[in-house]
């Protein structure tokens, strides 16, 4: 049941029994600036059978209503939906995708290459063995193979934790939330990185609003391999602080960020000579500062 402060009650006696339908705010302050959640439950008894919500960052500026109106036009709707056809609200109705319960991992890697036997990849194939070797599990994620859609901007992942799209995201999330260690691997796409892993990087937003409202944290520590066409460290300025943001954002600590350019000339990482061996002891020494924690 929420435990915001309630503005208004309605009970509602039925053939089925009697229904309390209640709006309650809560004030989301603490995520964003004026954020409110507004929340309506419905009761059979004193069991809760339906739950909407909406907050006040869903309702884009300009729209037609604010967040308050609606939560007051849906109060009264439910209400007469209730008086109207009782017998669909007496058994429980869940509209929220629970997370899947298996899928858990040491490490997580998300390979952000649409080449599946690219450089990027191959760095990942290589931290996928050192977890192994320390007895660790591990699991690759090939975005470019996944069904991600863009986040969209709702917000409603504020109002209980969940995102109202339906793909292969909450595997990731399930992944990421249990992680004791995130790598990014990842080449340098017009700068930053490829569409599809930053695709992830914002539909990771859920595991923000998981922690602010849920209180679900992400206790990884985070390790960022690019790889990049030019020579240099120039290629690697904005792509840097991107993972570094998503890093932070989701409360995941980074260690630092393992960097290969120059692999327009000769496409292959593994004749660059101590690339290979170089990935191999970050990932190690990651390894190795975790087990003294
Ligand atoms: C669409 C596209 C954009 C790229 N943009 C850059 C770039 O901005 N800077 C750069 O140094 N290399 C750029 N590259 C080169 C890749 O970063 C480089 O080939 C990398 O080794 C590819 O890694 P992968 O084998 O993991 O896919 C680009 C490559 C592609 C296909």
């Amino acid at each position: 049941m929420n435990e915001g402060a309630v503005e208004k009650t309605v009970e509602i006696e039925t053939p089925e029994g009697t229904f309390t339908i209640r709006l309650s705010t809560d004030d989301l302050g603490f995520v964003y600036p004026d954020m409110l959640r507004y929340t309506i439950e419905i009761l059979h008894g004193a069991r809760p059978v339906y739950t909407y919500a909406i907050n006040s960052y869903e309702v884009p500026p300009g729209s037609l209503f604010e967040a308050g109106r609606v939560a007051g036009i849906v109060f009264a709707r439910l209400a007469d939906d209730v008086r109207s056809r009782p017998e669909i609200y007496t058994r429980k109705r869940v509209l929220v995708r629970p997370l899947p319960d298996r899928g858990v991992y040491d490490l997580v890697i998300l390979q952000g290459s649409p080449r599946k036997f690219g450089n990027s990849a191959l760095a990942a194939s290589w931290c996928d063995d050192e977890a192994g070797r320390a007895g660790l599990s591990s699991r690759i994620f090939y975005i470019h193979e996944m069904e991600i859609r863009p986040c969209i901007g709702c917000y409603v992942c504020y109002n209980d934790g969940h995102c109202p799209i339906d793909d292969d995201m909450p595997r990731i999330i399930r992944a990421i939330e249990s992680a004791s260690l995130v790598v990014v691997c990842t080449p340098v796409y017009t700068n930053t990185v490829p569409a599809g892993l930053k695709a992830v990087m914002d539909r990771c937003q859920w595991l923000h609003a998981r922690e602010k409202i849920l209180g679900k944290e992400v206790h990884a520590r985070g390790l960022a391999i690019a790889v990049a066409g030019q020579e240099g460290m120039e290629p690697f300025a904005c792509v840097t602080p991107v993972v570094d943001a998503f890093m932070k954002n989701l409360g995941i600590q980074p260690a630092g960020a393992v960097l290969f350019g120059g692999l327009d000339r000769i496409r292959d990482i593994r004749r660059i000579e101590g690339a290979e061996g170089e990935v191999r002891s970050a990932l190690r020494a990651l390894l190795g500062s975790m087990a003294e924690r």
